[in-house]
């Protein structure tokens, strides 16, 4: 069934939160902004402000994206998606290159060529990790606010010459916020002035009990520079990814993020996607943000042309009408005419947005997409 937040529904009326909820409570239900109002509520409302009914919202739209809870029985093990997060100048790139380099697959393909915004590391033991190459607390938070959950685990980069400061303390809640358990590197151990016993009691101040220490949270003791104790680093993350227990049907239409998109130059628009799960195959045609398209080619971090990709998997995809915005949910749908519904539903949606002075008629917002 439909569901509309208080917010959402006063919005689509051009009505204020306020007298929505003073009417809600006219009606004996009490309810914050925020709520999610069933389908039924939701149309006494309108009909209480002499509003017609049609029902249409951005919820149909992705409850009709979303589709069908997946079986447990369908469920399969994935890899865990990482972001990397921390302060200024503590090594988070550094970092991110060095794991990339303990990947054996780069190794026989040539290397990593081109950046895509994610890409996944194989380890010896066949295990796979995805790092989101986008560290930053925008690209982060972004995607919290949208819902999007991609990161499974946060590993916090914390220079053990300089210890806790402005943003791994940012970082730290940034995390805990979105209830994503985080894995301390204590990075930059070669360095004479080095303390990690500082770090770690730093991090008591803020909740953080390492394992050392009576806790739960893994803390690594690293090198960037000289690439020390990377695999440890990667056995935290996949000891974690265990305990998370994360599992995607890999058998269904993709659905994902997107992690960055531009248009480029000979190639029209390019995105890059994380898949959530389901399989993305050439040929697909799917919609991401307010824009559509139909899959024309794969790519993965090496400049491989794949023919489809699975869970947690980061794939630069070809073939887009438009450029979607990072941060964007994508999702396979079952045809063109479709994805052009959904299309310019959400267009329409965003020049309303866009028209804060003069917002689009009632008729406009309500207009049907199916
Ligand atoms: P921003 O992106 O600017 O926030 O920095 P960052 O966290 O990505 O740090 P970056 O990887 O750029 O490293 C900052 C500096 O620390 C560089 O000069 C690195 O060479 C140095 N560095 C990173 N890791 C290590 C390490 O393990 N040991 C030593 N000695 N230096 C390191
Ligand atoms: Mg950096």
């Amino acid at each position: 069934p439909e569901a509309i937040t208080v917010q959402e529904l006063a919005q689509r009326m051009a009505e204020k939160a306020p007298a929505v909820i003073k009417a809600l409570m006219g009606m004996g239900v009490m309810a914050t902004i925020n709520q999610t109002l069933d389908q039924d509520t939701a149309q006494l409302v309108v009909e209480e402000f002499g509003h017609k009914v049609k029902r249409v919202s951005e919820a149909d739209v992705e409850e009709g994206l979303i589709g069908d809870e997946d079986d447990a029985g369908d469920l399969r093990s994935r890899a865990p998606v990482v972001t990397v997060m921390g302060h200024v100048d503590h090594g988070k790139t550094s970092l991110l290159d060095a794991l990339r380099k303990t990947d054996v697959v780069a190794g026989e393909a040539g290397g990593i060529t081109q950046h895509i915004g994610a890409y996944q590391v194989q380890l010896g033991d066949g295990n796979k990790i995805t790092f989101l190459d986008t560290p930053g607390h925008e690209a982060f938070t972004q995607m919290r606010q949208r819902g999007a959950g991609v990161t499974d685990i946060v590993v916090l980069v914390v220079a053990a010459d300089d210890g806790i400061m402005p943003q791994t303390v940012e970082a730290i809640n940034h995390a805990k916020a979105a209830e994503v358990p985080i894995i301390v590197a204590i990075n930059k151990i070669d360095k004479p002035g080095a303390d990690p016993t500082r770090v770690r009691n730093e991090l008591l101040q803020h909740e953080l009990v390492v394992e050392a220490m009576g806790g739960d949270i893994q803390d690594v003791e690293v090198s960037a520079l000289q690439g020390t104790n990377l695999d440890k680093l990667e056995e935290a993350i996949l000891l974690q990814s265990e305990l998370l227990e994360l599992k995607a049907n890999p058998d269904r239409n993709a659905d994902g993020v997107v992690i960055e998109a531009k248009l480029e130059r000979g190639r029209g628009p390019v995105a890059s996607l994380l898949v959530r799960r389901g399989t993305l195959k050439v040929g697909d045609v799917f919609v991401a943000g307010a824009e559509w398209g139909r899959v024309r080619a794969l790519v993965d971090e090496r400049g491989q042309q794949l023919k489809s990709a699975g869970p947690a998997q980061p794939v630069e995809v070809l073939g887009l009408q438009g450029t979607p915005s990072a941060g964007d949910d994508f999702a396979v749908v079952e045809n063109e005419a479709r994805a052009r519904e959904i299309h310019e539903y959400r267009q329409e949606k965003l020049r309303s947005k866009r028209t804060t002075a003069a917002p689009a008629s009632l008729e406009s917002m309500f207009s049907a997409i199916r």
